[in-house]
């Protein structure tokens, strides 16, 4: 075998020892939620949604909580506000299988109010692995709780949208939640400029 072979063939393999691994700490984190008790929401949903895509993904996006949908499926975004969610990824060359997404917390809140400060609280150590085992470059806030969760507290989603935000070494960009988009179909220009910039990123640090 050539020397460029041979060290090709070595870091492809290192690559899928750590696919693996990833895979494995993610599986892991994944029963610890199915068995979290840390708040009421857990009781009043019939299971957690704790996340679906690339455990090796650049991007991942961070949503609010399941709603009735994700919660009767199991996944995150696959009501209308994640076909709408799909189509954005799409315009803007993403595949959904490519990016990683999430929720801020992992049961669905009863009749889909906003989670309460002592629910995101309870899930926010979940959410925290979840990040440190896929490692994105990316994380795209979808919407007011999650941009409040990681980026800041007293944020308004429509004053930082739009705006990179750097933590812990990831960019942050913060946009409108889909649903927002449904409610008020004219928010969804920021939104598009909003994932161009994601899209434009995304292919800095690929090339
Ligand atoms: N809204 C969210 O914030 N997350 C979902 O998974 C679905 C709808």
């Amino acid at each position: 075998m050539k020397q460029e072979d041979l060290f090709n063939y070595l870091t492809e393999e290192n690559r899928e020892k750590e696919r693996a691994s990833v895979g494995q700490a993610l599986r892991e984190l994944e029963e610890k939620t199915a068995s979290c008790r840390r708040c009421k929401l857990r009781e009043g949903c019939s299971q957690v949604v704790f996340g679906e895509g690339d455990p090796d993904a650049l991007l991942m996006l961070v949503g609010e909580g399941p709603g009735r949908d994700e919660d009767r499926l199991g996944r995150p975004f696959v009501g209308r506000a994640g076909k709408l969610l799909d189509k954005i990824l799409e315009a803007a060359g993403f595949q959904r299988k490519e990016v990683y997404i999430a929720n801020v917390v992992k049961c669905r809140p009863p009749q889909n109010r906003n989670p309460l400060p002592e629910e995101i609280n309870a899930c926010y150590s979940h959410l925290q692995e979840q990040i440190k085992i896929i490692r994105p470059k990316i994380i795209v806030c979808l919407g007011s709780m999650s941009a409040k969760t990681l980026v800041d507290p007293r944020a308004q989603i429509s004053k930082i949208r739009g705006k990179w935000v750097e933590r812990q070494g990831i960019g942050i960009m913060p946009t409108f939640h889909p649903a927002a988009l449904l409610r008020d179909p004219q928010k969804k220009k920021l939104v598009w400029q909003d994932f161009q910039q994601v899209e434009r990123e995304y292919k800095r640090l690929i090339t």
